[in-house]
């Protein structure tokens, strides 16, 4: 039997960390190795937002690429593209945008608390309110049958799925519907304890150097409750252990444990330990990173192989809807 196909897209809007490394990565990874995988930066969606501010925009696309090339995701196993390469996104996009109704659109949950929460931006623009019109063109294009994502992005799932519906419906059977696989959240938190995100100044990145990551570790918020180095600790409620649990061993993890609890290991002590299993941890990313780094040619070079990929299947796909169209 066929693989299923599999696609999901990032926006280029910042530099990637530790969460997106446990989040979407390390499903990302997992799925390449079953999947027939299509993942791509999705720099036009980066405009709904960013309009205004386009200059770093194509800077974060290629570093989200080589990161996606340091943490493993491999051109061998996968399509990695770029959507504002492929043109053909934009003429399906635009289409869907004749058939899609516009209360769809308007009672789309991250549409509004969008617009509610970034209040210092002007979104009232036609392509924000579209952002899932072209979601839904990334998605059919490849025929996708499954699209792992953030409960975040569910709701644009649910609209592809939707779409496609009405676009089979009108012009006959052409898209599979997609199903969304919805990635767990990762557990790691940001320094600060909240939800690790780069619009809260409190991420790890991929690409902090030895000494921001150090300095970072240094200025985590640990247990709460234990003001004093001589007050007793719980690991449970403490974040730095949680990194322990990730990038320390066992052994560690049962060290640090009973010492917290009897205050015979202090918070510095145990943050430098973290910190240095952590960068151990990482390695081998920041290696392949510092290469690719080196290397922009390389880079440029798996870009567009992979959009060569992507774009075969696109014609192909376009050819049948102009067809089912008559247009
Ligand atoms: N909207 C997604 C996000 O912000 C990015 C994206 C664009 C996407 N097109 C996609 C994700 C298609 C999955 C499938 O995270
Ligand atoms: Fe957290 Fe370690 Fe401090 Fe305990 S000793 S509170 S685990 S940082």
């Amino acid at each position: 039997m066929a693989k299923k196909r599999i696609l999901s897209g990032m926006r280029p809007t910042g530099p990637l960390h530790l969460g997106n490394l446990h989040g979407a990565l390390a499903n990302w990874k997992k799925m390449q190795e079953d999947y027939e995988c299509f993942f791509f930066i999705a720099d036009w969606h980066a405009l709904t937002s960013d309009y205004d501010m386009t200059a770093p925009i194509q800077g974060y696309a290629t570093d989200i690429f080589i990161d996606w090339l340091s943490v493993g995701l491999s051109p061998d196993k996968c399509t990695l593209f770029v959507q504002s390469h492929i043109k053909e996104h934009a003429e399906l996009s635009l289409l869907l945008s004749m058939i899609t109704p516009l209360p769809w659109l308007e009672r789309n949950p991250t549409y509004k608390e969008q617009i509610a929460e970034l209040k210092d931006k002007d979104l009232s623009t036609f392509g924000f309110l579209g952002y899932p019109v072209l979601q839904a063109a990334d998605i059919i294009m490849y025929k996708a049958n499954g699209v792992p994502v953030g409960i975040d992005q569910a709701p644009h799932v649910e609209l592809t799925r939707e779409i496609a519906r009405r676009f089979n419906y009108l012009y006959g059977n052409i898209f599979p519907i997609p199903e969304t696989i919805l990635t767990e959240t990762s557990k790691i938190l940001g320094i600060d304890r909240r939800k690790m995100s780069k619009s809260y100044n409190n991420a790890i990145f991929l690409s902090d150097s030895l000494e921001e990551i150090r300095n970072k570790v240094s200025q985590m918020i640990t247990d709460p409750q234990r003001a004093r180095r001589t007050d007793p600790g719980n690991p449970e409620v403490c974040n730095v252990f949680s990194f322990h649990h990730l990038y320390s061993g066992q052994q560690t993890v049962q060290h640090v444990d009973p010492e917290c609890r009897k205050a015979q290991i202090g918070c510095v002590e145990c943050k430098e330990m973290m910190a240095e299993n952590l960068i151990r941890a990482l390695e081998p990313l920041h290696e392949k990173r510092a290469y690719y780094k080196a290397h922009p040619d390389t880079v440029r070079a798996i870009i567009e192989d992979g959009d060569e990929r992507a774009r075969t299947v696109a014609r192909k796909t376009m050819e049948e809807v102009r067809e089912a169209i008559k247009i």
